[in-house]
C-alpha cells in the first residue's frame, strides 16, 4: 500500500541526540522537519551511553530551552582525577579554564528532545517524529529536491524534503549512499565492559585509573547510581564476568577500599573502542552529521559533544538559507565541523593512549607512558592542555 507522498523542509533520519537536536533547532527558526527513526521510543529513551556535557553542549541545550531538568538533575564537575601506579592526582578543571563539565545520561538528553518535539508537533500536521519506520532510503540528494521513501505501519511513504539530515549513527544507511567517501579509521585493541549499579559514586569526580592490568574508570549518574568501566578484550564475553568477578577488578584497578560500594548491577554491556572520520560529511542535499560522520573512542567523553556542535553549525547554515537563500555557511558545513571533529579525534586518541595498557607493549613505551601521565598531573601547562579540551574546545561558528 502506498499513501501520498508527504512534504516538509528537512527530513531528518535518526532519533538520537543529533536528529532531535537538528529538528528542534530548525523549529525554533521556524524551519519544519521530520525524524524517522528506526527503533521504538522506548528504545531510545532507555539505550544506555555515556553522559558528560562540555559546558558549551550544556548552554547550546540552554538557549534551545531543553535543560530545565538538565539543570535540577546534572551533576556539576570541577575537576577529575587521574590515577596511575596507585596514587590519585587532581585535574582542576574550573581553576585552569573558568568551565565546568555536567553528568547527565545521554538519553537523558534524548528524552528531553523527544518531549520537546512532540509538544511542538501536536500542534502540527505530521507527526514531528516517527518511530519505528522500517526500508529507509534517500534518493536524489544532487538535485533539488530529495526523497526520502520509507514504511511505517504497513504502508509506503515518499517524504519530499529540501534537505536531509542524515543522523543516523555509525550503522545508518545514510554515509552508505555517499559515493568516494574519505574515511580515516583506527580500531583499538580493546573495549570498555561498563556496568550501571545501584551504588553511591566512589568519590564526587570521575576517576581514570591506569592500571597494569587494565584502564578504569569511575563515573556516575546520579548520587545514588555508579557507572564503571573496565577496559577488556574487543570481543569480550559477558557471560565471563559475573558481578563479583566485576567487581574485584575494579577494586584492584581503582585501588578502592570501602568507598567503592558494591550495589546491584543492572546493566551491563560492552562498548567497541574506534576512532573514525568520514570528511565527506555532504554529498549534494545530504548533510551528515554525529556519529554517522566520527566516531571517538569514549576515553575523552567527546561523542556527543562533537554531535551537538555539528548540529550547530548545520541548523545555523540551513537557517540562512531560509533567511536569505544564500549557502555559504552550508557550503562551509564540513571544513567548519571537521576542524573541531579532528581536534576531538586527537584528544580522545590521546587520552586513550595514555590511560589503557596495550598488550605487546615494550618496557620502554610503558615508561613513556607513565612519563606522561606524571608529567600531565604534574606541569600547570601540561594541565590547562588536557583540561581545556576535556571541557570544551569553542564552538566554530
Ligand atoms: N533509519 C532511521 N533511523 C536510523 C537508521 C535508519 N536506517 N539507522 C539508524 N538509525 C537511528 C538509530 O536507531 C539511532 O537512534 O539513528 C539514531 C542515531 O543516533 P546515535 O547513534 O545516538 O547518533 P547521534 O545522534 O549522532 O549521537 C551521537 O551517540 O553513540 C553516541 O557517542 C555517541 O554520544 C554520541 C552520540
Ligand atoms: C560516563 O559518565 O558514561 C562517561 C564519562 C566520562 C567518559 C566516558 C563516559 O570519559
Amino acid at each position: 500500500m502506498s499513501a501520498t507522498p508527504l512534504r516538509t523542509q528537512v527530513g531528518i533520519i535518526g532519533a538520537g541526540p543529533s536528529g532531535l537536536l537538528l529538528s528542534h533547532l530548525l523549529h525554533l527558526a521556524g524551519i519544519d522537519s521530520v525524524v524517522l527513526e528506526t527503533r521504538s521510543r522506548d528504545y531510545v529513551e532507555q539505550r544506555v551511553r555515556a553522559g558528560l556535557l562540555e559546558q558549551g553542549s550544556v548552554e547550546t541545550l540552554t538557549e534551545a530551552g531543553v535543560a530545565d531538568r538538565l539543570h535540577r538533575e546534572g551533576l556539576v564537575h570541577h575537576g577529575i582525577e587521574l590515577r596511575f601506579d596507585g596514587v590519585g592526582h587532581r585535574i582542576p578543571l574550573t581553576d585552569l579554564t573558568g568551565k565546568v563539565v555536567t553528568i547527565y545520561g545521554q538519553q537523558e538528553v534524548v528524552k528531553d528532545l523527544i518531549a520537546a518535539r512532540l509538544a511542538a508537533g501536536a500542534r502540527r500536521d505530521h507527526a514531528p517524529i516517527l518511530f519505528e519506520v522500517e526500508d529507509v532510503a534517500v534518493h536524489d540528494v544532487t538535485g533539488a529536491a530529495p526523497r526520502i521513501t520509507f514504511r511505517h505501519g504497513g504502508v509506503d511513504h515518499v517524504l519530499d524534503c529540501d534537505f536531509i539530515g542524515g543522523c543516523d549513527g555509525f550503522h545508518g544507511i545514510c554515509r552508505p549512499a555517499i559515493p568516494d567517501l574519505a574515511i580515516y579509521e583506527r580500531v583499538y585493541p580493546f573495549a570498555w565492559l561498563g556496568i550501571l549499579s545501584r551504588s553511591r559514586p566512589v568519590s564526587e569526580e570521575l576517576i581514570y585509573a591506569r592500571h597494569a592490568e587494565g584502564f578504569a574508570l569511575a563515573t556516575m549518574r546520579s548520587n545514588i547510581v555508579s557507572r564503571l568501566y573496565l577496559q577488556c578484550a574487543p570481543d569480550e564475553d559477558l557471560a565471563l564476568w559475573p558481578d563479583e568477578r566485576i567487581w574485584a577488578e575494579l577494586h584492584r584497578r581503582l585501588g578502592c577500599g570501602a568507598e567503592l560500594e558494591e550495589g546491584e548491577i543492572f546493566q551491563k554491556g560492552v562498548t567497541p573502542m574506534r576512532s573514525f572520520v568520514c570528511e565527506t560529511m555532504r554529498h549534494g542535499r545530504l548533510f551528515l552529521a554525529g556519529d554517522a560522520a566520527h566516531i571517538v573512542p569514549p576515553t575523552g567523553a567527546k561523542g556527543m559533544n562533537l554531535a551537538i556542535a555539528d548540529i550547530r553549525v548545520l541548523a545555523r547554515g540551513l537557517e540562512r538559507f531560509y533567511a536569505k537563500g544564500g549557502t555559504e555557511l552550508l557550503d562551509r558545513y564540513a571544513e567548519i565541523c571537521l576542524r573541531r571533529i579532528w581536534k576531538g579525534q586527537r584528544f580522545s586518541w590521546w587520552m586513550t593512549s595514555m590511560l589503557h595498557r596495550f598488550d605487546g607493549e615494550d618496557p620502554f613505551e610503558h615508561r613513556v607512558q607513565v612519563a606522561e601521565l606524571d608529567y600531565v598531573s604534574t606541569s600547570r601547562a601540561a594541565m590547562t592542555t588536557l583540561a581545556e579540551n576535556y571541557v570544551g574546545l569553542p564552538f566554530e561558528v
